[in-house]
């Protein structure tokens, strides 16, 4: 196993201590949440069922036999458990490495709280140079990717690629994101665009870490 899958494999299994009886847990997507779905395993009789982020994750989950929920039938969710492209010191993300941001900004907004778990290399001092991922509807890629030029953004269409809800991916490269409630709140502006992969608004509530010897929390800017 390579050392950056160790890492993940590492804060997945510290996740699992925020875990609680009873609970109904979101689970985000990605390979960090892979290793987090094998964790939760066992806990399958123990948990009241999970909410997921993707069709990917419905599947790893069902495969493992954890019941899994729709999310019109909860009203509660205790804790949502993601992963992030990258995360800055006021706990923003940049989302959507995998392609479904849309369903994991829905779980992470309905849940009382939103625990990320991501390895070293995710975390930076400023968010924006892993591209930033944009959920659009077809019709709009044209005219949106026009708009973003004209805010100074260069976006790229994740060609062949489609998302669970039957949409399209731009990543928004070279941007320095220095205000990311500010840009989530501009873009969410453009016609067309369904989800903006920035969590600013909604950042996570806690971070946990992992590096070459240990998960660590990350400490919160003032
Ligand atoms: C998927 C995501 C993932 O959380 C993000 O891409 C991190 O993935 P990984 O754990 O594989 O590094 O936002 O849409």
């Amino acid at each position: 196993m390579s050392n950056s899958d160790q890492k993940k494999q590492a804060v997945a299994r510290a996740a699992i201590e925020y875990v609680e009886y009873d609970d109904i847990v979101g689970v985000g997507t990605g390979s960090t949440v892979d290793y987090f779905i094998e964790y939760l395993k066992p806990l399958k009789n123990k948990i009241s069922g999970a909410v997921a982020s993707s069709i990917s994750t419905q599947e790893k989950l069902e495969a493992n036999g954890i019941r899994v929920l729709d999310l019109n039938d909860v009203s509660d969710i205790p804790i949502y458990i993601d992963g992030a492209d990258e995360v800055n010191p006021n706990l923003q993300l940049i989302k959507g490495g995998g392609g479904a941001l849309t369903r994991e900004k829905i779980i992470a907004g309905a849940s009382n709280k939103f625990l990320c778990i991501v390895d070293e290399s995710k975390v930076v001092d400023v968010l924006g140079k892993f591209p930033l991922p944009i959920e659009i509807l077809p019709m709009a890629r044209s005219f949106v990717a026009r708009e973003i030029i004209k805010n100074k953004g260069m976006p790229v269409w994740r060609e062949n690629f489609i998302t669970d809800n039957g949409n399209l991916i731009l990543d928004i490269n070279h941007m320095d994101i220095i205000e990311p409630i500010k840009l989530e709140k501009d873009l969410n502006q453009i016609p067309g665009i369904l989800t903006v992969g920035l969590f600013a608004e909604r950042p996570a509530d806690k971070v946990l870490v992992s590096n070459e010897k240990e998960v660590v929390e990350l400490k919160k800017a003032n």
